[in-house]
């Protein structure tokens, strides 16, 4: 019997289709790779911070699953989304640990575990797969064969689909905690037209295809797409400095770190977006730039990041 697991991370909305066509080809979606000065392997703290929120949904949703079809002999889990870095193979050590654990005490043996890495095409595959004989040294005491593969997959009835996507908290679109950090790029691009860097015409036509829906949206959507149950929504608030964390007393605010945490954040993920339209000569400059808005604006208000998670069981 096979059973997959899935978590994808972006809903996007194209703004402009021919704009979005030409940044396809491209391939400006992806994260930036390991030989990028902002690597998203090494700037995605933020992002790893959100997947240890999500950690007891998923574990849930595996105990869950667990208990309707053990004994079983193979499960698939596919990681939709998986980028490159320390995060691609974070979940699937989670789930390992959990299948391992729950079929221990359930005295069943472990299934097969099969996982599918899922990423755009010009995702940086190879920073994934260099970290395959490290993962299977760290995994080495599992008991039952374990496969890798980088291919898609198809979902089956009873399969499990985690859902992890960037949101926002409230109804009203047009919420600080979905638009801002957009909004001080925008600044930002604005000040090096200002100093003849950037032409205005290119700041107009640039298009971010970026959608950040409420929980409410996200229920109607999967209600109107009908193909899956919902067992449990989450809504995670997360401060944009991924160092600023509400429960660490020691932290101290330093507006200029905090900027500058946040623009690697966003750089790591938006860089070949942006080098695509404005060229990659000014991005060094536009990153000093939003580090300093950013930091300016988180002195003087805490926006948080929204994330919205959900687990479903395909119908
Ligand atoms: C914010 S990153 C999250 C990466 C990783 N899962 C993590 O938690 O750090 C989103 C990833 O989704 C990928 N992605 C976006 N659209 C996709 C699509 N249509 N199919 C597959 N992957 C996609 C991006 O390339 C990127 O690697």
């Amino acid at each position: 019997m096979h059973f997959i697991f899935a978590r994808l991370y972006k809903m996007s909305r194209l703004h402009d289709i021919h704009q979005a066509k030409a940044m396809a080809s491209a391939n400006v979606f992806c994260m930036n790779p390991r030989d990028k000065d902002i690597s998203y392997a090494d700037h995605s703290t933020l992002q790893r911070n959100i997947l240890l929120k999500t950690m007891p949904i998923l574990k849930d949703t595996i105990k869950d699953m667990l208990s309707k079809i053990l004994p079983v002999t193979c499960i698939k889990v596919a990681d939709l989304g998986c980028a490159s870095g320390p995060n691609a193979f974070f979940p699937t050590y989670e789930i390992m640990d959990t299948i391992i654990r729950i079929c221990q005490q359930s005295h069943c043996e472990s299934p097969e575990l099969q996982v599918f890495l899922n990423d755009l095409p010009y995702n940086d595959f190879n920073t994934v797969f260099r970290s395959v004989p490290d993962f299977k040294k760290d995994k080495g005491d599992l008991r039952g064969p374990c496969f890798i593969a980088g291919v898609p997959e198809e979902m089956i009835d009873g399969g499990r689909m985690l859902l992890s996507l960037t949101g926002r908290s409230i109804i009203d679109p047009t919420s600080n905690d979905c638009c801002f950090l957009w909004d001080l790029l925008t600044k930002s691009l604005i000040d090096l037209v200002d100093k003849g860097l950037v032409q205005e015409s290119d700041v107009d036509s640039f298009n971010i295809p970026f959608y950040t829906p409420c929980k409410e949206e996200v229920m109607e959507i999967i209600e109107k797409e009908g193909s899956f149950n919902l067992h449990k929504m989450k809504v995670f608030e997360d401060n944009w400095d991924f160092e600023d964390n509400d429960h660490d007393t020691n932290f101290v605010f330093d507006k200029n770190k905090s900027g500058q945490n946040f623009a690697k954040t966003i750089r790591a993920g938006a860089e070949p977006m942006l080098a695509s339209h404005f060229g990659e000569i000014i991005i060094d400059d536009l990153f000093t730039r939003y580090a300093y808005h950013v930091g300016e604006y988180l002195s003087r208000e805490k926006t948080k990041y929204i994330t919205i998670v959900v687990s479903m069981t395909m119908k």
